[in-house]
């Protein structure tokens, strides 16, 4: 076989194998799915040296332990506005609950910004003890609000 050829039918196999493996692009002009997803994924890497001084995994040290927390609280407010009317489209994962009980999504990002709210507090005070209970009711809160409005996949 000319070489020309084997190239030319290696690139239609790395396309098929980058086919099946990425998720659908984001063709929404504004790409509000996109926009939203990075700010979680954000949220996740904003929250992790946290976790890790609530379990003890890491120092608490109060001044970086207090950035972290107001790093999440400039976050948390971030992802809702991308969640439109018009951006349930793939490659969301957000489930149809957001556009069907809007209400109910609205408190759930409300007790989350409490929550932060709370660990912000807990950092100014300083007391380990409440941070952790702070951190863990952050943490659920994110999971509350994904068991309802997040596909399980
Ligand atoms: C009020 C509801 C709500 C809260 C609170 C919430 N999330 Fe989410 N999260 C969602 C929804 C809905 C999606 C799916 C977004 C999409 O795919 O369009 C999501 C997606 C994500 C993703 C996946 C992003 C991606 O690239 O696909 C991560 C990671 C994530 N959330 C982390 C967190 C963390 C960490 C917290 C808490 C600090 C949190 N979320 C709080 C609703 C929430």
């Amino acid at each position: 076989m000319p070489i020309s050829k084997s190239l030319s039918l290696l690139a239609i196999a790395a396309v098929l194998v980058l086919t099946a493996c990425s998720e659908a692009p984001d063709t929404h002009p504004a790409q509000p799915v996109t926009k939203r997803k990075a700010v979680f994924k954000q949220f996740t890497r904003t929250l992790e040296p946290m976790g890790m001084v609530a379990r003890d995994r890491k120092v608490y040290n109060p001044v970086e332990f207090k950035a972290s927390a107001l790093a999440l609280e400039k976050l948390a407010t971030q992802p809702w506005g991308y969640f439109t009317a018009d951006s349930n489209y793939q490659p969301t994962r957000a489930a149809p609950a957001v556009w069907t009980q809007a209400a109910e999504f609205k408190q759930a990002q409300e007790a989350f910004l409490a929550k932060v709210g709370q660990l912000v507090k807990a950092a100014d005070g300083g007391n380990l003890e409440i941070i952790r209970t702070a951190v863990n009711d952050v943490q659920s809160s994110c999971k509350t609000c994904h068991d309802q409005f997040r596909k399980n996949y």
